[in-house]
């Protein structure tokens, strides 16, 4: 497919992307995209300093795992062998659909939500090929490369996660007429991007916001002011959040199974009922809920 999208919805998009950036304008050149925003990466296109802050991106980033992130993540990440710069997306693309039948695809930036869901529905992750500046290392509004790839790619080998996320892109395709789209997004939010997770030796992370994060993986984990919570779907489907700071509430699981099936019954009926309730404001805790521990501060050296 080489047909630009329909003109007119592509200046919607783009409207809808003002806002989700918090009114800067769009980073992503968006002029080379198909009609599904999928572009080509151009290698040759990255400058050696940007290869450099990858690498320091990447450095710092994977030295904060150990402890914080969830074992899958850890095992993933290193298989993939992306700390030397800039990765080329064809070549992790290959280990994916080996692994669990995924592959990468390379887009200019955020896409709209239709192309979102088909792509993860059809078990296509989009990336966005370019990399924040130096002034942006420690806090960026927009996905990135670093943030897409080091964040949410290790994850698609695991066979239950990369299966949930497809199930994600196909139920984000019916919610559309649904107008179930806020809900899911919340979801995804609270899963996909900050999500926790039990393990043997305590808390752990699999949100792909928090593990490309500089301070929030620390924070999540061991801080007292933010509540976490055990994950209850409809609960958190129901659950503002907030773009601009680190989360007041995360939502935790037990393993990917529990996300898979918590996932798997029929949201219709949800979503009419969370259409006649007011949401909750991030920083709930309602009355049956337990508040979890935080861990304990993991050792500096
Ligand atoms: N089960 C949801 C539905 O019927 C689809 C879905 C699956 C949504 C997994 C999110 C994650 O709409
Ligand atoms: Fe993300």
């Amino acid at each position: 497919m080489n047909s630009h999208p329909d003109a007119r919805a592509q200046a919607e998009f783009l409207k809808t992307l003002e806002y989700k950036s918090n009114g800067s304008s769009l980073r992503g050149d968006y002029t080379q995209a198909d009609a599904q925003y999928v572009v080509r990466q151009d290698m040759a296109a990255y400058t050696p300093e940007q290869h450099n802050r990858w690498r320091r991106l990447y450095a710092r980033q994977a030295a904060m795992l150990p402890g914080r992130a969830c074992d899958a993540f850890i095992d993933s990440l290193q298989a993939m062998n992306a700390a030397d710069g800039i990765p080329q997306l064809a070549r992790t693309s290959q280990a994916l659909m080996r692994a669990t039948g995924w592959t990468l695809v390379a887009v200019p930036g955020l896409v709209p939500d239709l192309t979102f869901f088909e792509h993860l529905a059809n078990r296509r992750f989009p990336v966005s090929v370019w990399l924040r500046d130096e002034h942006e290392f420690d806090y960026i509004v927009e996905p990135d490369i670093f943030h897409d790839f080091f964040g949410h790619v290790p994850l698609l080998f695991n066979t239950v996660f990369a299966n949930h996320l497809q199930e994600y892109g196909k139920g984000g395709l019916k919610a559309l007429p649904l107008g179930g789209l806020i809900y899911l997004a919340r979801l995804y939010w609270y899963t996909v991007e900050f999500g926790l997770i039990r393990s043997e030796q305590g808390m752990r992370v699999y949100g792909a916001g928090i593990l490309s994060s500089g301070g929030e993986i620390e924070y999540c984990l061991t801080s007292p002011a933010p509540r976490r919570i055990r994950l209850d779907v409809e609960r958190t489907m129901g659950t503002e959040y907030r773009i601009d700071a680190y989360q007041e509430t995360y939502f935790v699981i037990d393993n990917f199974e529990q996300l898979f099936s918590d996932t798997a019954p029929d949201f219709t009926p949800l979503y009419a009922r969370l259409r006649e309730r007011t949401a909750l404001p991030a920083a709930s805790l309602l009355n049956r809920e337990i508040n979890l521990p935080p861990n304990r501060p993991a050792r500096t050296n």
